[in-house]
């Protein structure tokens, strides 16, 4: 695939396909989306059908600004629509009480809706030409890793379900935060590509993490096993790590480890399994997580081994796509 984005005609190819009930894989900060009309529930059910998911789990409606907050969701809390302020177009999605009209396929007959302005160009500017909300699950099958290029759909939906926009490799790479709210207060859903602090500090208050309201609410992304990679994987600190390493490999396993230290001791007592330097930011991390999980599902390793990663708010959304990777395959 030559094209780093799509031309003018695709776009407008593309929002005439929504408008005619059609799906639509797209670029967002974040990951692909798989797209269709959130207005219309037959066009919506394709998704469901593409990606094999279950029909009581909730999309997410991605919108063109902040000006169309209203049509979708009602009695807004003041604390969501800062964050919306501040935050859109970004990868932050709000679970807010919904509109009467909004279809019960979009949202698992749940009484909320998923909001989200996308930050990539070519996303605005196929809500734009499409005129409506675009619910929009990541464009994988059900319980895999999401795609961060136009290939990585090809991979999981075949290349002629519909009209797939090419738009780079994602620049956040894992997916939006998601933020409900309980009485008004904000509870996290799903951590994400936006950090809590950063949430947190344009509120002026804490941001609930506790279980029990977390329960009250569904979402697929909070299954224990999901996000997950074919090769069994798991996430060990590296002195274990490299222990268990040894273990596998003098069974005759072929080993991958996903390492971010750079201590050539570690590298060297490891010797023999698939070394992997892994960006020592939480940002770099991220854009290169799902390429390199589908990288290694394609190697053939029977195994990856997983350096944990800091148990800080900057890493909170990759510890817990690591951790759900791994429970993928109990060991
Ligand atoms: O970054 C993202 O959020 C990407 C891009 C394409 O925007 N989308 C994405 O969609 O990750 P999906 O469907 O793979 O995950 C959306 C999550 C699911 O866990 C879903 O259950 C939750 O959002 N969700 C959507 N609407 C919800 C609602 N009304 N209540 C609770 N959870 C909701
Ligand atoms: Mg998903």
């Amino acid at each position: 695939m030559s094209r780093l984005t799509d031309t003018p005609a695709r776009i407008a190819q593309a929002a005439a396909h929504l408008r005619d009930g059609g799906v639509v894989a797209f670029p967002t900060e974040t990951v692909y989306g798989l797209g269709a009309d959130a207005s219309n529930p037959a066009a919506v059910a394709q998704i469901f059908r593409l990606k094999g998911r279950p029909a009581d789990h909730p999309l997410i409606v991605h919108i063109a600004g902040i000006g169309e907050l209203e049509r979708w969701a009602r009695e807004i809390p003041p604390a969501a629509r800062r964050l919306a302020e501040r935050f859109w177009p970004g990868p932050l999605t709000l679970v807010l009480n919904k509109q009467p009209w909004v279809p019960d396929a979009v949202t698992g007959g749940q009484a909320t809706v998923g909001l989200r302005v996308p930050a990539h160009p070519l996303a605005l500017a196929l809500l734009r030409a499409f005129g409506g909300g675009i619910a929009a699950p990541s464009a994988n099958r059900f319980g895999r890793i999401s795609p961060t290029s136009a290939a990585h759909v090809q991979q999981e939906l075949g290349a002629d379900f519909g009209l797939t926009l090419e738009g780079g490799a994602s620049r956040v790479g894992v997916e939006s935060t998601i933020i409900g709210f309980v009485d008004g207060g904000p509870v996290l859903l799903r951590p994400g590509g936006i950090c809590l602090q950063r949430l947190e500090a344009v509120l002026g208050a804490p941001i609930q993490t506790a279980a029990p309201a977390r329960q009250r609410i569904r979402a697929s992304g909070m299954l224990a096993a999901h996000y997950a990679p074919q090769t069994a994987v798991e996430v060990l600190p590296i002195g274990d790590l490299v222990v268990r390493a040894r273990t596998l490999l003098a069974q005759g396993r072929r080993v991958a480890i996903m390492a971010r230290s750079r201590d050539p001791r570690r590298r060297a007592m490891a010797a023999g399994a698939d070394w992997i330097e892994m960006p020592a930011t939480p940002a770099g991390y991220a854009r290169r997580l799902y390429a390199q999980l589908r990288e290694l599902d394609a190697s053939g390793v029977d195994r990856l081994l997983v350096q944990a990663v800091p148990a800080s708010d900057a890493w909170r959304a990759i510890a817990d796509r690591l951790q759900r990777a791994a429970a993928a395959h109990p060991a």
